[in-house]
Formats: C-alpha cells, sequence, structure tokens
C-alpha cells in the first residue's frame, strides 16, 4: 500500500534522513519508533511531502512526489501530526465534517455517528470550540477528524504524548479497534509495550538510518536492540 524507497530529507544545509527504505501493506500495523529527533517525524513529513525529500514515495502503486501535498489525503491517506493541530475557532462538529469524504467507496465508511461511538467523550462536546478541548479531547478530535476522510492509510504520530493515562488508554483502545476493523495504520510513539500488543511490525530509526526492522515477536525477545535504540 505505502512504499517509500531511499528517502532523503533536508532541513536546509542539515540532512536528517538518510535513504529511508519502509513498506506498510494493506491492512497492516507498522510502528516507526527511536529516540527523540532521530527522524520519525521527517519520514512522515516527507511522505506527506510536507517537507522536501528525493527519492521515492508509493501509495497503491502511485508515485506521491508527483502529487501536490495538499492532494495527498484525497489520494486515501489520513494524517494524525504530532502536535495535533485541531481548528480552534470551528466546532467539533465542524472540524468533524469539514474534511469528510468517501473518495475511496469504503463499504461501512466512517461518519459522525460511528466516530462518536468510538469517542463518546467527543459527542458530549459537539458545540465546543477546538480550543476549548482539554489535550485529550483534541487528541480524539483529530484522530476522529482523519477517520472521517476514510483514509486507506491512517498515519499517527506521537498520539499518545503528553496525555493523562488515561486518556492514553482510550487512544490506544481506539487504535486496537482500528486495527481489529483492518485499518492499515502508520504509528509513531514512544510506548513499546502497547506498540508491540498493537503493531504487526517495526522499524527502528536512529540518526535518520533504519537500524533495525522486524515483527513484534522479533522485537520482544531482541532486548538488546530495545536498549541500543530505545534506551529500554
Ligand atoms: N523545522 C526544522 N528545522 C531544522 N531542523 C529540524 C526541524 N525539525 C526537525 N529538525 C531536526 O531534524 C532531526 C529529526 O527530527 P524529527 O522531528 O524528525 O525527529 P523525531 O524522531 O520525530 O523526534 P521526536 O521524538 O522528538 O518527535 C532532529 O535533529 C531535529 O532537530
Ligand atoms: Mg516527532
Amino acid at each position: 500500500m505505502l512504499k517509500i524507497s531511499n528517502l532523503t530529507a533536508s532541513y536546509g544545509l542539515s540532512q536528517v534522513l538518510f535513504g529511508i527504505d519502509l513498506h506498510v501493506d494493506a491492512g497492516e500495523v507498522v510502528a516507526l519508533l527511536g529516540r527523540n529527533g532521530m527522524g520519525k517525524t521527517s519520514t512522515i513529513m516527507s511522505t506527506m511531502g510536507l517537507i522536501h525529500a528525493t527519492g521515492t514515495v508509493e501509495f497503491n502503486g502511485r508515485p506521491l512526489h508527483q502529487i501536490k501535498a495538499y492532494k495527498i489525503p484525497q489520494a486515501g491517506i489520513g494524517l494524525v501530526p504530532e502536535g495535533r493541530h485541531v481548528f480552534p475557532n470551528l466546532t467539533v462538529r465542524e472540524n468533524l465534517i469539514a474534511t469528510a469524504a468517501n473518495r475511496h467507496h469504503a463499504e461501512n465508511p466512517w461518519n459522525l455517528k460511528r466516530v462518536l461511538e468510538l469517542f463518546p467523550k467527543l459527542a458530549e462536546r459537539l458545540g465546543n470550540y477546538g480550543n476549548q478541548l482539554s489535550g485529550g479531547e483534541q487528541q480524539m478530535l483529530a484522530i476522529a477528524r482523519a477517520l472521517m476522510t476514510n483514509p486507506q492509510l491512517l498515519i499517527l504520530d506521537e498520539a499518545t504524548e503528553g496525555l493523562a493515562p488515561l486518556i492514553r488508554l482510550e487512544i490506544w483502545r481506539c487504535l486496537d479497534e482500528l486495527k481489529n476493523l483492518g485499518q492499515s495504520i502508520l504509528v509513531v510513539d514512544k510506548n513499546l509495550n502497547h506498540l508491540l500488543r498493537v503493531a504487526d511490525r517495526h522499524y527502528i530509526l536512529e540518526k535518520g538510518r533504519i537500524v533495525w526492522s522486524g515483527t513484534s515477536t522479533e522485537l520482544r525477545t531482541d532486548t538488546s536492540a530495545q536498549q541500543k535504540y530505545l534506551g529500554v
């Protein structure tokens, strides 16, 4: 579904990605791991065409680099960016319907009713503005909003960062549910235990390079890689 080959990226003169290869197959949950500043967000931003990169990114066999950044969501990728970025002066309802679409004719598409069932807390906040929500509510809204585009691939960057423990659990419960529904997901997070449960495969980034990749079973048993690259 998503195939990234030899991706490099720089901010000005400083190169931060050095030939990333990774892929996500349909129905897979794939984790991108690594300590702070190793290039996880940069990999995602390059994939979405939001920072300049070289290499190839194919989505369903189609090269994404020939598509303008604003059209990548239309191609079927839903991004939940680091830092959430919900629309502060739109209500929850408006945030959700602003980008709603079912371009790829999903059989059981996400709509307002279904995302509110997934996140009942949002149902109580429909009339509130984005900037009136707690961090956890904003995160739920960011995920719900991405789902409303009915993405073939959902990308989440640090969706549990900075949230209270109970809210984190709610986000993980949502990811479990999405996985069971067969949603393809690329997830960046630092909570290894949850990722080992939810994800099928993992890539570890170190200073802009993939230094380890494998299944959850392989990562669970490779404690030296966990120590070396994740400081676990
Ligand atoms: N806008 C920017 N301008 C210049 N350098 C940047 C910029 N954003 C990130 N960097 C640098 O690029 C490198 C990779 O950063 P990136 O944000 O991709 O890492 P990350 O793995 O997502 O980190 P974190 O876990 O903290 O989110 C870091 O050295 C960072 O300092
Ligand atoms: Mg990041």
